[in-house]
């Protein structure tokens, strides 16, 4: 394509004000793309703030459906939910207990509002007593994550949730086949026209270290390595993709967002029919709110940015610990 240089070419004429700028503009970040994460622990009196995470709360059941009224009124309509058990066993039980709290907050919110997007995520960090993703076995080379013995654990997880009312299942443990083995057992017990949003591409990140204060999900020992991404892998992620893709995932997401835009991008290109996500972690929105808090950023001008560059990069809905104050300031906005 030939361009007219300057003088004839001036981009400067189509950023001369708020109004042209609004008009030319190419990605837009609303409430509808923005999914809250929120913690639900058993046994709790009352609501507990994390403190790395500055006005985010472990909730009892009973705070949850105060929460819920309130996010529904700012107009968020999807919550991601991770449950804290009140007791943890080798093989996090209560992640699959019908009585367990997730199925419990999954009915409290199903009562209170409707119409409200359900997703659950499903993996067992926050279940086992020793803080891994799945069950432990002893190898040659010590202990770590078996594999297809999770698979059988993710398989009742997920339909006990679907039994709950959920209306997506996010299996985030990064098992091989977990999405070919949810989807086979959803489909097993008439849930087949439940959409499964796989944590496709999850890479082992620094960035998870305030949700697991709030998940009280740290693993006891070692680390995610052997199940979680190698961070310098770009490659790799489109393989993972493929697998999920083929396995029948519904939609995909990359995790963390904002410091794998590279990945998201190449996601999005490859699979531009799949609806994907991005999760924007703790870690970062606890840098974030450390440093708007200094006066060293602007908070909103920070989050919009992050957000947007997200959705250029190709995401098409974010999870983010700021989609209560996006709304907020969506709400309060004048005109920019
Ligand atoms: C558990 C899980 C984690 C997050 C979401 N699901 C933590 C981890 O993998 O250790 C991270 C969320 C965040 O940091 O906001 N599998
Ligand atoms: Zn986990």
């Amino acid at each position: 394509m030939l361009l007219p240089s300057y003088p004839k070419s001036r981009p400067r004429r189509l950023r001369a004000t708020p109004a042209i700028r609004s008009l030319v503009r190419e990605n837009n970040v609303s409430h509808s793309h923005l999914i809250l994460p929120l913690f639900i622990k058993a046994g709790l009196n009352g609501k507990k703030e994390i403190s790395s995470m500055p006005g985010h709360y472990q909730l009892s059941l009973k705070d949850l459906a105060t929460e819920i009224n309130e996010i529904q009124h700012l107009g968020i309509a999807a919550v991601i939910l991770f449950g804290i058990p009140a007791n943890k066993d080798d093989y996090g039980s209560d992640a699959y207990s019908d009585q367990g709290i997730i199925q419990q907050a999954i009915k409290t919110i199903r009562i209170i509002a409707p119409d409200m997007l359900i997703i659950a995520d499903i993996c067992f960090c926050e279940y086992t007593s020793h803080g891994h993703c799945g069950i432990v076995h002893q190898t040659s080379r010590g202990a770590d994550v078996n594999n297809d013995h999770t698979l059988e654990l993710l398989k009742k997880t997920a339909v006990s949730y679907a039994h709950a009312g959920a209306d997506i299942l996010a299996p985030s443990g990064m098992m091989d086949g977990m999405v070919e083995t949810i989807r086979a057992a959803l489909d097993q017990n008439d849930f087949s026209h439940l959409p499964i949003l796989s944590y496709a591409v999850k890479y082992a990140s620094s960035l998870y270290s305030p949700f697991r204060d709030a998940a009280e999900g740290a693993p006891a020992f070692g680390d995610r390595n052997t199940y979680q991404m190698d961070l310098a892998n770009g490659n790799e992620a489109l393989h993972e993709a493929a697998l999920d893709v083929q396995e029948g995932a519904d939609m995909l997401m990359v995790k963390p967002g904002h410091t794998y835009l590279d990945i998201i991008w190449r996601i999005k290109q490859a699979y531009p029919h799949l609806p994907l996500g991005a999760y924007h972690p703790s870690g970062e929105f606890a840098m974030i709110k450390a440093a708007a808090k200094k006066g060293w950023v602007d908070e909103k001008q920070a989050v919009k940015e992050i957000l947007t560059s997200m959705k250029r990069a190709g995401a098409d809905f974010i999870i983010t610990y700021y989609a209560k104050e996006f709304c907020h300031w969506q709400n309060s906005a004048v005109p920019a």
